[in-house]
């Protein structure tokens, strides 16, 4: 039955997963996987999850089907956290959102709604992008395209050409957007790039699809959320794909949305029936826990505050490991300027780092980085800095 079923290649990120879980060596580290690590070394349990945790075992509520869309309160808090809960969006009915298995699974949830509405459009993609935009779209049946994004010598964005590329996409073209931390580059738009963005694709009739997975790693809650109030403010519908893996350090619960930002409350009602047909064909309904944690935690005025204060220690953290990283390469001696990972935005650090060097990091080192140079700067710890860096220097 399966002697023409050929090996697939291996995950880019997931797979290097398996490759460090199989390495022997005791000082190994993990810096490819997106992954927030306490300095300790450890995926943090959050306070404010562990709460909601008690209460609800406490409660020992039972575990029906969830409706396909997910829980009710859970839909709610993610409107509420990404457009305020006073938006006149939310008054007129015009959001329609579905908690999803992680953002990847929001992605694939408006994905295969988008193909069977515009069964000719592109996806395009930033260059570079997150490995699975690319993956997850075709799988989806779409041809994937990339507009120009980072720009090596700067470190910055290559803006002007990024416009020019969007301007010449045919219309209900999909454009796939990195809406705060980009992924891998760490490299964002400006609120000023984001207006001129999202005027191009209400121009050009394009469909904004932002992935925001993890919001309140650069600034905070509301200032990460900087994209989506730009793209409310131009009036126009588009896609939002979020996901508290990072932000709840619920990374194995799977808990994301997919919303859905349109014309009308009918168009709303109408949008929400097809999404729950896809829904239904793919897993029926979401699973309960992960979902209720993260409803308790944002519906609660104390946890919510809680939690606030866990993700800027979060956030702290991983600033304090960039600047680390920076000076101590400096101090090792290197002469490369890395000055730039300090500004980049959240997880992640597009080190420059290249494939073979990345290798060598690996084989001689024991330090997984994804091969095109991305690192994982939210997984470094004080115990550990010193070994990369060193690691960092010989491979240079
Ligand atoms: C990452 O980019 O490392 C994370 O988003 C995890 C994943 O699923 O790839």
């Amino acid at each position: 039955l399966f002697s023409a079923v050929e090996m697939a290649p291996r995950d880019p990120i997931l797979g290097l997963n398996e490759a460090y879980n199989a390495d022997p060596r005791p000082t190994k580290v993990n810096l490819g996987v997106g992954v927030y690590f306490t300095d300790e070394g450890k995926i943090p349990l959050l306070r404010a999850v562990q709460e909601a945790e008690k209460a609800r075992l406490a409660a020992a509520p039972p575990r029906g089907y969830l409706p396909m869309e997910g829980i009710a309160a859970y839909d709610q808090a993610v409107q509420g956290l990404l457009f305020g809960k006073d938006s006149p969006l939310l008054a007129e009915g015009r959001v329609v959102t579905a908690q999803s298995l992680g953002g990847t699974g929001a992605l694939k949830i408006g994905a295969d709604f988008l193909k069977r509405l515009y069964p000719d459009a592109k996806v395009a993609i930033s260059d570079p992008s997150w490995e699975n935009h690319r993956a997850l779209f075709e799988s989806a049946n779409f041809e994937v395209i990339t507009y120009p994004y980072y720009d090596a010598p700067t470190h910055g964005v290559k803006f002007d050409a990024m416009l020019e590329a969007l301007r010449g996409y045919a219309p209900n073209t999909i454009i796939v957007l990195h809406a705060c931390c980009h992924n891998p580059t760490g490299v964002d738009l400006t609120v000023d790039q984001w207006k001129q963005v999202a005027a191009v694709c209400g121009e050009r009739k394009l469909v904004p699809f932002l992935d925001l997975a993890y919001q309140g790693f650069a600034d905070g809650i509301e200032p990460d959320g900087a994209a989506v109030r730009v793209f409310v403010e131009s009036g126009q519908s588009f896609f939002i794909a979020s996901s508290f893996s990072k932000s709840f350090s619920l990374y194995g619960e799977r808990v994301g949305a997919l919303s859905i930002v349109t014309g009308a409350k009918d168009e709303s009602a109408r949008v929400l029936s097809q999404i729950k047909r896809v829904i239904r064909t793919n897993y029926s309904n979401p699973p309960t826990h992960g979902g209720s944690v993260v409803a308790s935690v944002l519906n609660s005025p104390e946890l919510r505050a809680m939690w606030e204060e866990e993700l800027a220690g979060m956030r702290d953290r991983i600033k304090e490991m960039r600047h680390a990283l920076v000076d101590k390469l400096a101090a090792k001696g290197v002469k490369q300027d890395f000055s730039f990972v300090k500004a980049q935005r959240g997880m992640f650090s597009y080190s420059g780092l290249n494939a073979q060097q990345v290798e060598r990091l690996r084989e001689e080192h024991g330090i997984y980085a994804v091969s095109t140079g991305r690192i994982c700067v939210a997984a470094l710890n004080t115990r550990n800095i010193d070994a990369v860096v060193n690691a960092i220097a010989a491979v240079l």
